[in-house]
């Protein structure tokens, strides 16, 4: 792994204030691994709570509005998540271009509006099930790669992107090693074209099923530069692991 692995946990619709404890045990687990970044997501009810108990780990959202303010019931601006102690946010999970019909356009605005806040951004790919088997896996994250990053002078420097297949996403699945590694090798590619030599520097995280079982060799294949993870993020005990892998294939 040539960046410092990233290791991000997605909490989605997860997590009472109860459940800090699991927080803040997951940040005393990052701070036994100075060698890899470690961030948290939780709902935008804990964001504030969690930065506030966070010394080791980053805090951030799982979406955002693409405009500062305004009527939009409901919703959470990037400016508000820097606001409650985030430093980064998730765009365009295959679950909000799923249920809320957000598209490569509206991922690229939420992309956008989260790096001019100042938070650093995680843009979503991924291809379904069906895209795979009909062996357009590769051109379809090509696609939503190419509409959904951000754009503009100094993009690349707070972006990182997670492949995601939707088929590997809390199903248990995951694609073989190699497959992954070919995905993320044409991903490179791909941000180079976009943001020439910064887009070597753009860490590619791999999310789906993501566990303490199957991380160290997710995390080896090629140009993985970290792991998206989402139920095995809800607890210490699950998560702890997939930091450790992460912190061995660079300490050795
Ligand atoms: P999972 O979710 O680890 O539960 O498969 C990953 C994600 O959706 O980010």
């Amino acid at each position: 792994m040539s960046l410092r692995p990233y290791i991000v946990g997605n909490w989605k619709m997860n997590g009472l204030r109860s459940t800090m404890a699991d927080a803040r045990a997951i940040d005393r687990a990052a701070a036994r691994y100075p060698a890899v970044d470690v961030g948290l997501a939780p709902p935008f009810t804990l964001v504030h709570a969690m930065a506030e108990a966070a010394q080791d780990s980053a805090v951030g959202g799982q979406d955002c509005h693409a405009k500062p303010n305004g009527a939009f019931t409901g919703d959470v601006s990037a400016p508000m998540l820097l606001d409650a102690g985030a430093g980064f946010v998730i765009v365009g999970h295959s679950e909000r271009r799923a249920i809320h019909a957000e598209d490569d356009a509206a991922v690229r605005a939420k992309a956008e509006a989260a790096l001019v806040a100042g938070l650093s951004v995680i843009v979503c790919v991924g291809e379904t099930e069906a895209e795979r088997d009909a062996g357009k896996a590769e051109a379809i994250v090509a696609g939503q790669l190419h509409g959904s990053v951000p754009q503009g002078e100094g993009a690349a420097d707070r972006l990182s992107v997670a492949y995601e297949p939707v088929w590997a996403i809390g199903t248990g699945r995951v694609p073989s090693v190699d497959d992954v590694g070919a995905m993320h090798r044409s991903i490179r590619a791909d941000l180079v074209k976009l943001y020439g030599a910064a887009g070597k520097g753009v860490r590619i995280l791999y999310g789906g099923s993501v566990n303490a079982g199957n991380a160290s060799e997710l995390l080896a294949a090629d140009e993985v530069g970290g792991a998206l993870v989402g139920g095995a993020s809800l607890t210490a005990e699950n998560f702890a692991p997939i930091i450790h892998a992460a912190a061995m294939l660079v300490e050795g």
